[in-house]
């Protein structure tokens, strides 16, 4: 079977979208009283970026949100997933407000609304305001507070229109690259470090989830997670062991607190610590949420003895596997794996693929851009999602990721991930043949 036979598995209420995040595509950086962030301080710091890329203008979606949300329904997606930029609201992190930077998301949720596709806001997507980070960022309990308090302003404002929330993007990412490699901001390298800023960003999730729902009972609110498969190479008792300790690492380091209201023992044999805390910080992490965000990319075949980490980019591709331009095996089969096992392991929670999507070395060949792999990485990945619709898995949606070329963190711009391709000297935007084939996708989905 095809995708095109599969087709009838997804239901005529799911969401079929595109996602972006505020620091890669708005630029803007100082615009209406924007305060800096993290990513601000670290991409202008030499070394930190491939090429000494900044976000500084990136596709400027700031100024020209309206014109793409025209190329999205040209598109016809039906849902947009997008991120609220921390410092544009709160500067300094907390207490004054700034109205411009606010009005911003008034008008983009608006006009979104205004050609009939519906907004889901992620509320932290790693531009922590660079205040906070003087003050310890992730690492300060008070860090959460703020985010609680921030989360409550927003709701405020815009909860009316809209309606699905995601208070974290991949704190895997915020913890482990952020506070452990050192690739992202802000840069830092301590495995106390990563477990507590962990720790605290999963505390600020649950504080945040409080905030919205004693705001408005009528907010979806879930956190989305990047989880990546691991599979054993053999079936040895080594192999398998090795597997189960990076799944840990990879995955229930978030799944665990989330849902079970605890961390998995084995953390400490990864990262040498356990973060402190307590059981009322645990209950207020564990909060029953409306769904729970999928990110994913790719899986990880392990072998052992193993070391533990670093688990990204993912290591072991075999000659076999074809890989993307970020050098991740393409692994669709994974994909439904995993939904399969958050449904049965940490359900019954409806599930939305808040990111897939990859990376290539695009052409452009008279003004078009045949970009066949990574349509095939699509197509295979949508057919994976219909599998496991087909298996029960309660999925919502599929956000792509990503709607256009963007900032790709340590990567610059060096690295496409968009269905739209973005001159970055001119801020032309060109339909890559893979939004034409997504749009030709949706259009025979919901027909
Ligand atoms: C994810 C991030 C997203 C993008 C993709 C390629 O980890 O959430 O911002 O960079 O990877």
């Amino acid at each position: 079977m095809t995708l095109a036979n599969k087709l009838s598995h997804f239901p005529p209420t799911f969401q079929w979208g595109v996602a972006t995040a505020a620091y890669q595509v708005e630029g803007a950086a100082t615009n209406d009283g924007r305060g800096p962030s993290i990513w601000d301080a670290f991409s202008h710091t030499p070394g930190k970026v491939l090429n000494g890329d900044t976000g500084d203008v990136a596709c400027d979606h700031y100024h020209r949100y309206s014109y793409d949300i025209g190329l999205m329904k040209s598109l016809g997606v039906t849902h947009y997933r997008f991120s609220v930029s921390w410092p544009r609201i709160f500067p300094q992190g907390r207490k004054d407000l700034n109205v411009k930077g606010l009005a911003f998301y008034d008008r983009l949720v608006d006009t979104l609304l205004d050609h009939g596709i519906t907004p889901i806001l992620t509320l932290y997507h790693w531009d922590l305001p660079l205040a906070l980070q003087q003050q310890g960022g992730w690492q300060n309990p008070d860090t959460a507070e703020a985010f609680g308090h921030y989360a409550q302003t927003l709701a405020a404002a815009l909860g009316d229109r809209v309606k699905q929330w995601i208070t974290h993007n991949e704190p895997w990412c915020t913890a482990y690259l952020g506070h452990l490699s050192g690739e992202h901001a802000p840069g830092l390298t301590s495995p106390s470090a990563a477990v507590n800023a962990a720790h605290y960003a999963l505390l600020s999730h649950g504080k945040a989830t409080m905030a919205l729902r004693a705001l408005r009972a009528d907010l979806q609110i879930g956190i989305t997670l990047n989880l990546s498969p691991v599979y054993p190479d053999n079936n040895s008792e080594e192999s398998r062991k090795a597997a189960s300790l990076q799944d840990v690492f990879n995955n229930r380091w978030f799944l665990d607190p989330v849902f079970l209201g605890r961390y998995p023992e084995e953390l400490a044999l990864i990262l040498g610590a356990v973060p402190q805390h307590t059981p009322a910080e645990m209950e207020i992490i564990r909060q029953p949420l409306d769904f729970l965000g999928v990110n994913y990319y790719s899986a990880q075949v392990v072998s052992a003895p193993q070391r533990h980490q670093p688990a990204w980019p993912v290591p072991h591709v075999t000659p076999r596997d074809r890989t993307t331009a970020m050098g991740w095996p393409v692994i669709p089969r994974g994909l439904t794996d995993l939904l399969m096992r958050l449904n049965r392991e940490y359900g019954p929670i409806p599930l939305v693929i808040t990111e897939n999507g990859a990376a290539y070395d695009d052409l452009i060949e008279e003004g078009m851009v045949h970009d066949n792999e990574r349509i095939a990485y699509l197509s295979d990945h949508i057919e994976a999602v219909a599998d496991a619709l087909g298996q029960g898995a309660d999925v919502k949606g599929y956000y792509l990721w990503s709607l256009m070329d963007n900032f790709e963190w340590a990567f610059g711009y060096a690295k496409r991930f968009g269905i739209i391709h973005v001159n970055y000297r001119t801020q032309e935007r060109i339909l890559k043949d893979s939004a034409l084939w997504y749009r030709n996708l949706i259009r025979e989905a919901l027909s």
